[in-house]
């Protein structure tokens, strides 16, 4: 059944078309890319956690750029008041006794938000997050609850919250749906093209309503999901739990529309058990061990594409940066490894992704021949 061919779905050319011009921009991101766009999706929210100068702000600031509607975006400190994010306390209001924010231009109003540094926020911030961002709800401080627009909250932080932070830290992490360690750039290509282009920014072709993230997000959870990959997610959760891992049942309920919003933004008319890769940013609890341990499940029993194509280019830069291209012997078996490599990632299904990684072993590849005709 092809209901959802991509001519039929404006709304999901224009995420398509983000995602491929995000990419181009941003280096070795692709991961971050699709969890903010799915999660855009899927209605549900997304934390960056990843060192100084990762272009965490870059992509997220993008990505708020991209859609319309109203937004918020605010850099936390242990500074920030109240009444910073939640707007002042309305004095016309007071004067009849009554306890009210004005909210125009504060999170209340904001459809997409960007919380940059969240760790950072008092206690009392944060606990007005709690409900926010689970509830979509709040209270002025009068005791009844105001609903609010938000639909997707973005945020990022240098660091997790340590453990001995106390409870309120982990609840804030735990309403982040998706999340991710960001990681610096890896490959040496990568970082030629860090150093050696002027301006990193992305430039969008085009904006998205918050009207058509709603088509997309209706689109998304009508994609059936096929038995195969409904075994696949079941295994995939008794595997973790023999491991220790035990995400919530309201987490591991809300994957399974995280899953199809990945399987939507990625052309598909079926969720697939290789689009369970995106279940492996919200399949666990402690940033420690536990990501890995999903990231290794889900490979094991799903095995898609992308997972397999970010472990053969990590194959690839390991060795690359072992091999001395001088010694004629060791060029040839760095050449044939990656002539190998570039076989098995010639046998994966197509995607951009794949004829990327294709591209770039190719190049190394010719570098590498290069190299050693000079040594000689
Ligand atoms: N992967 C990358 N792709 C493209 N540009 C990058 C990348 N990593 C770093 N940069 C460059 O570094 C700049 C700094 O990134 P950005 O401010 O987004 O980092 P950040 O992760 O938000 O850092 P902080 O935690 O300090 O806020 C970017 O504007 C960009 O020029
Ligand atoms: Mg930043």
């Amino acid at each position: 059944m092809r209901l959802l061919r991509s001519d039929t779905d404006p709304v999901r050319d224009k995420f398509a078309a983000a995602r491929q011009e995000l990419s181009s921009a941003l280096i070795e991101r692709e991961d971050e890319i699709d969890l903010v766009l799915t999660a855009l999706v899927a209605n549900e929210h997304v934390l960056l956690v990843g060192p100084p100068g990762s272009a965490k702000s870059l992509l997220l600031d993008s990505v708020l750029s991209w859609t319309g509607g109203s937004k918020f975006s605010i850099l936390l400190t242990k500074f920030t008041t109240v009444e910073e994010v939640m707007g002042p306390v309305s004095l016309a209001a007071l004067k009849e006794d009554k306890y009210l924010r004005v909210t125009a231009g504060k999170l209340p109003e904001a459809e997409f938000a960007y919380l940059d540094e969240v760790f950072k926020a008092s206690s009392a911030i944060l606990n007005t997050l709690l409900r926010m961002l689970n509830e979509r709800a709040y209270d002025a401080g009068d005791g009844v609850a105001r609903t609010v627009p938000l639909k997707l909250c973005l945020a990022a932080s240098n660091e997790w919250a340590a453990p001995d932070t106390g409870k309120e830290l982990a609840a804030i992490a735990d309403r982040f749906l998706l999340r991710k360690t960001v990681a610096p750039i890896r490959s040496q290509a990568g970082r030629q093209k860090l150093l050696w282009t002027r301006d990193h920014a992305p430039r969008l072709s085009t904006t998205i309503t918050p009207a058509e993230v709603g088509q997309a997000r209706l689109r998304a959870l009508t994609l059936p999901w096929a038995d195969d990959a409904k075994d696949a997610l079941e295994t995939v959760l008794k595997e973790l739990a023999k491991e220790g891992v035990q995400p919530g049942d309201r987490r591991q309920f809300k994957t399974v529309g995280v899953v199809q919003a990945f399987a939507y933004l990625t052309g598909a008319d079926e969720v697939r058990p290789e689009h369970l890769e995106v279940a492996q940013h919200c399949l666990w609890d402690d940033p420690g061990e536990q990501p890995q341990a999903a990231a290794r499940v889900i490979a094991r029993v799903a095995n898609p594409t992308g997972m397999r194509v970010t472990q053969l280019l990590l194959e690839v830069e390991q060795m690359l940066a072992a091999a001395d291209v001088r010694d004629l012997a060791d060029a040839a078996k760095a050449a044939a490894k990656l002539a190998e490599i570039d076989r098995q990632l010639a046998a994966l299904k197509g995607n951009g992704r794949v004829d990327k990684a294709r591209g770039y072993v190719k190049e190394q590849l010719k570098k590498l021949k290069l190299a050693s005709i000079e040594a000689v």
